[in-house]
């Protein structure tokens, strides 16, 4: 069928139109991937619009030949901004709300519903009343059921197309639980919980990668990553709340609404009340404020929503938002204090991070003594001076932020803070990269702070996990000149066994501990691929990327053999079967690409190879409890949603077995386009076949099993 390109539309059978459309359709829908989620397009603008031009002359001429997941239709990317995500009209607007900051606002709020629904002064309203989650407002398209774009607000008339990164959320179903309209927009919010949030943090510190202020900014920069493989590895989830544009209603009541959208599949912003009256709203609000500490996300107020969806439409809105909700904001956990000192802390990756030492103050019943300012650029926006009182707020109970200095309480004669211009570790000079937030020692040899960074988390826990060797045990290694790599942490007890006096009469150490922390490290002198690689702290490289390397790879003297063996074309084999891997972009390739051509890590490596062994990856076994496990699958014919190889892969990596051939052992064929004999024989054996669409949706239901 190949070869049909250069010839007239026109000329074309269905059969080669089909053929070819669904090359075409996969091809492009790969270009807009490379394009839009991971930056780096492989065609010229030119070439691209040529081929969408060719498909798009054979779809007008061949409708009825059109591959499902069709390049006219937009799924998935967006295919028609310049740059970055693709714009999506909203086609019911996404409306803000207005707040009510005490009991006055909300008794005026009712008084003016009232009013607009045409009721008495005396007339009693039911209510929802649900928390106001502090994340990022999304809508989903749902179609037949599935989920076909998301969306984040905007402008509330037009947002950016994030399905994608959308797709990455644990609890954003991908398939819904019928019944179901045909056409189903659900609005939500996205929001990391505060566990998660600070699991993330201790994670990015980990790496030597910037910190998020709370979890509402780590929500937001999660989503709008380009390389949807970095949103997959943040911890995002979704609560629904309502709805935008819908084939036929769901429900007659906002409480009803709800409980559609579990049944569907939708988690929902609990605790929620359904309140009789504004009293009853009051006292939920105060029982919020009450539980706000122990909820597991950040709220910044409760929503109340009239619950009679008739009287909603009635009510309308004013400007953009609805006159029949309104948001009771809690009061903000703030405080008030001192600045003592700015330091400057450096990372493992050289970043340098300034940090406020302050007067300690109680924020929200915690005491915050140090908040970090996060970078050049945050430092010049506070404009921070000498002993500056600062009004800081404790958002994401985690990390304290500092939103401002007093310039009317500044101390006279008070100099403004200076940026280091040096290394606080190592004396080197600073630097900044052109393009990049962060500041850092360039010394990446000779930095201590560095090195024991690298070191912290080389040990840490998630990596070769070896106990006793802390912070403060790394230092006094260094200090005494045994530990300048880490494959030097296997060699402490021989330096120690000529050492005098010997690590056991050590200020804190004793004979018990000593020989406690030589046995922990000689336990790892064997460590499986997966965590090795996590440990090496590679940019770009956490514990998903890793295992995922290492399932790939299997072994770690091909991992390093191929890798080492990359060029610079942009097509070098290795290069590509790293860009092959799911969840692999251009990014993250060149990161490690680059890691292993820099001399200094060689040397590292080869030293580490030669103190340790490195275990094969073990094949996972699947879930037990996966729908596919166990299950015989074939697949033929063209897919246009992933290649063969990728549905295969992913299919095994849920316990199913793969094979070339169809026999009455079968258990399934999945016939892409243009599927042949494979898929007369299985017909002809009874053997349940599955088109693309259905396979898509068999799997991710036995992906979220
Ligand atoms: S209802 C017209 N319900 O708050 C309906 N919004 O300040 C508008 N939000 O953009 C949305 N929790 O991002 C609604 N339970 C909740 C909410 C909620 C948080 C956010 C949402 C909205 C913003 C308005």
């Amino acid at each position: 069928m190949a070869g049909t390109r250069g010839m007239d539309v026109s000329e074309l059978s269905p059969d080669q139109a089909r053929a070819e459309m669904a090359r075409l359709a996969k091809e492009i829908f790969h270009h807009d991937i490379l394009y839009y989620q991971h930056d780096s397009p492989l065609i010229s603008d030119a070439d691209y619009d040529a081929l969408r031009a060719r498909y798009r002359a054979l779809e007008t001429r061949f409708p009825d030949q059109a591959p499902t997941l069709s390049p006219e239709k937009r799924v998935g990317v967006g295919v028609d901004a310049a740059k970055g995500f693709g714009k999506v009209p909203h086609l019911v607007p996404m409306l803000s709300l207005d707040n009510a900051f005490d009991e006055s606002d909300v008794r005026d709020f009712a008084a003016r519903l009232r009013r607009a629904l045409g009721l008495g002064p005396d007339a009693s309203l039911r209510y929802m009343a649900e928390p106001k989650i502090d994340g990022l407002a999304i809508t989903l398209r749902y179609q037949h059921g599935r989920l076909i774009q998301g969306a984040t607000r905007g402008d509330g008339q037009e947002g950016e197309d994030v399905t994608a990164n959308l797709r990455t959320v644990v609890d954003i179903p991908h398939n819904l639980t019928p019944p179901f309209p045909d056409i189903l927009d659900v609005r939500g919010e996205v929001y990391i919980r505060r566990d998660d949030f600070a699991a993330f943090n201790e994670r990015q510190m980990a790496e030597g990668k910037p910190l998020f202020a709370n979890p509402r900014n780590a929500a937001a920069g999660s989503l709008r990553q380009l390389d949807s493989a970095v949103t997959a590895q943040r911890p995002l989830r979704f609560l629904a709340y309502a709805l935008g544009d819908v084939s036929q209603p769901l429900a007659a009541r906002q409480s009803d609404l709800r409980l559609r959208l579990k049944e569907m599949g939708f988690t929902l912003n609990e605790p929620s009340r359904l309140c009789e009256g504004e009293d009853d709203l009051l006292a939920y609000q105060q029982e919020m404020e009450r539980l706000r500490p122990a909820l597991p996300f950040d709220i910044d107020g409760v929503v109340y929503k009239l619950d009679d969806l008739a009287g909603q439409e009635k009510a309308g809105s004013v400007s953009r938002a609805p006159r029949w909700a309104i948001a009771h904001k809690f009061a903000a956990q703030k405080a008030l204090t001192r600045l003592r000192q700015v330091t400057f802390q450096v990372g493992r990756t050289g970043v340098v991070t300034p940090v406020a030492e302050l007067e300690p103050v109680t924020v929200g019943g915690v005491v915050v003594s140090r908040a970090t300012l996060h970078n050049r650029d945050e430092m010049a926006r506070l404009d921070i001076h000498e002993g500056d009182m600062l009004r800081l707020q404790r958002a994401g109970d985690v990390i304290p932020q500092i939103l401002e200095a007093l310039p009317d309480q500044r101390i006279p004669g008070a100099q403004p803070v200076i940026f280091a211009a040096h290394c606080p570790e190592c004396g080197a000079t600073l630097a900044r990269l052109d393009g990049e937030v962060a500041t850092r020692c360039p010394d990446r040899l000779g930095c201590p702070a560095q090195l024991l960074e690298g070191l912290r988390h080389f040990v840490s826990r998630d990596a070769l996990d070896i106990e006793g060797l802390g912070e403060r045990s790394l230092r006094e290694f260094y200090d005494k000149g045994w530990l300048a790599s880490a494959a030097d942490i296997f060699r402490l007890e021989s330096r120690n066994q000529n050492a005098d006096p010997p690590l056991a009469k050590w200020d804190g150490w004793g004979e018990k501990s000593a020989a406690n922390l030589f046995a922990a490290i000689a336990a790892r002198l064997t460590v499986p691929l997966a965590r090795f690689l996590f440990a090496l702290g590679l940019p770009q490289i956490g514990e998903v990327t890793a295992r995922l390397l290492a399932r790939h790879f299997i072994s770690w003297a091909r991992l390093r053999q191929s890798i080492e063996r990359t060029d610079d074309s942009p097509d070098s084999p290795s290069r590509l079967e790293l860009l092959r891997i799911e969840g692999i972009g251009p990014i993250m390739a060149e990161a490690i690409i680059g890691f292993f051509r820099e001399t200094h890590n060689r040397a590292v490596l080869d030293d580490l190879e030669s103190v340790m062994t490195i275990e094969d990856e073990v094949p996972v076994q699947a879930p037990a409890s996966s729908p596919l496990s166990g299950k015989r699958l074939v697949f033929t014919g063209e897919m246009t949603a992933m290649t063969r190889p990728e549905a295969k892969a992913a299919a095994e990596a849920l316990g199913a077995k793969v094979s070339d051939s169809v026999s009455a052992k079968t258990d399934m064929l999945i016939a892409g386009e243009s599927a042949g004999s494979k898929l007369t024989k299985a017909q002809a054996l009874g053997v349940k076949v599955l088109n693309e669409e259905e396979w898509l949706a068999v799997l991710s239901i036995a992906q979220t099993a």
